[in-house]
């Protein structure tokens, strides 16, 4: 066996070891399906004999909504319905892979019920745009189309540990990104889309604690290995999911998304240190012990990488020029 067989080897062992640990714990990860949320519960009852009425009242209470909003909405919105990719994804990694399509094993579990979880995300949001009647619904599904179609390669090579690296950055991410449309929304006086991307935002903090639980173990059990896996992780860097976007016409869409979204104050730069800084406390990178030198040295490198980050951000302007957006009937934002 070549050196990084072996090591691939002994990370299918530790994870494969982790199934008893991931089983205790999951039914604190993961909500019943009887005490969760469902979209139905955040739109208006069309089966109500008043269904006009209340649609009607939905859709005045989202006339304040900005063409920005509605942007940042749309991205999000595209990027939780590729929810199909990333399910494609969670499967792939060793260990973790539900072998048969309805296995036992803990780790099937846990990505199965993730994603039952996930999927209500786009579900709300898509069905809440489309009743605003406030955006292009073709445009936002030819490119939700081609995205599922794209795929998505967050340079994770089918390894756990680079795997819980990743969507423990990224699930903080969305919650944040979440979490700050909702807060626009109430800005702009609409207290339903806050409910609702704090719902959502809710999810995505629950799903964050626990892809850091399982980080967390593997930093107990392979320190070593863990923490190179977290220095080459933050070297390739956390490209978002949905960054092969496209609506047929744009070849900057998401660039142009993520743009708006920076603005906006959504998702920025900062927030990217953040999570960085927030991460590497929460593994306490800082005080392991008993590293080897290499070990050492992505030790040292992700200790000051948030700050490394802060001032870049510090530096960066977003202003640019306006753009038009075909979610938006090629309105500029
Ligand atoms: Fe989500
Ligand atoms: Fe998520």
């Amino acid at each position: 066996m070549t050196n990084q067989e072996k090591s691939i080897h002994s990370r299918f062992e530790v994870i494969k070891g982790m199934e008893k640990f991931v089983g205790e714990n999951i039914d604190s990860l993961l909500k019943p399906v009887n005490e969760s949320w469902q979209p139905n519960d955040f739109l208006p009852d069309m089966t109500a004999n008043n269904w006009k009425d209340l649609l009607n009242d939905f859709r005045a209470r989202s006339i304040n909504l900005s063409d920005e909003l509605l942007v940042v909405l749309v991205g999000d919105m595209i990027t939780e319905e590729a929810l199909p990719t990333y399910q494609t994804w969670l499967n792939r990694l060793k260990g973790i892979t539900d072998t048969t399509g309805a296995s036992d094993s803990p780790w099937a579990q846990w990505s199965r019920g993730w994603t039952a979880e996930e999927n209500r995300h786009g579900d709300l949001l898509n069905k809440y745009l489309y009743l605003t009647g406030r955006v292009d619904m073709r445009a936002v599904e030819v490119t939700i189309h081609n995205l599922i179609r794209n795929g998505f390669d967050p340079k994770t090579e089918n390894d756990p540990y680079l795997g819980f690296i990743y969507t423990s950055f990224q699930e903080r991410a969305t919650k944040i990104s979440h979490s700050n449309v909702g807060r626009l929304a109430l800005k702009a006086g609409e207290e339903r889309l806050q409910k609702i991307c704090g719902m959502i935002a809710g999810d995505e903090a629950r799903h964050e604690r626990a892809y850091r639980l399982f980080m967390q173990k593997i930093f107990e059990l392979d320190p070593v290995q863990a923490i190179l896996s977290f220095a080459k992780m933050m070297k390739v860097k956390i490209t978002m999911p949905a960054n092969l976007m496209h609506d047929e016409k744009d070849n900057n869409l998401y660039i142009k998304f993520s743009n708006v979204a920076q603005r906006v104050g959504v998702y920025t730069a900062k927030d990217y240190a953040e999570i960085i800084s927030n991460l590497v406390k929460g593994w306490n990178i800082e005080n392991l012990k008993g590293l080897s030198d290499i070990a050492a040295k992505a030790q040292d490198y992700l200790c000051n990488l948030s700050e490394r980050y802060l001032a870049v951000a510090e530096r960066l302007s977003f202003a640019g020029t306006a753009e038009k957006f075909s979610w938006i009937y090629d309105r500029e934002v």
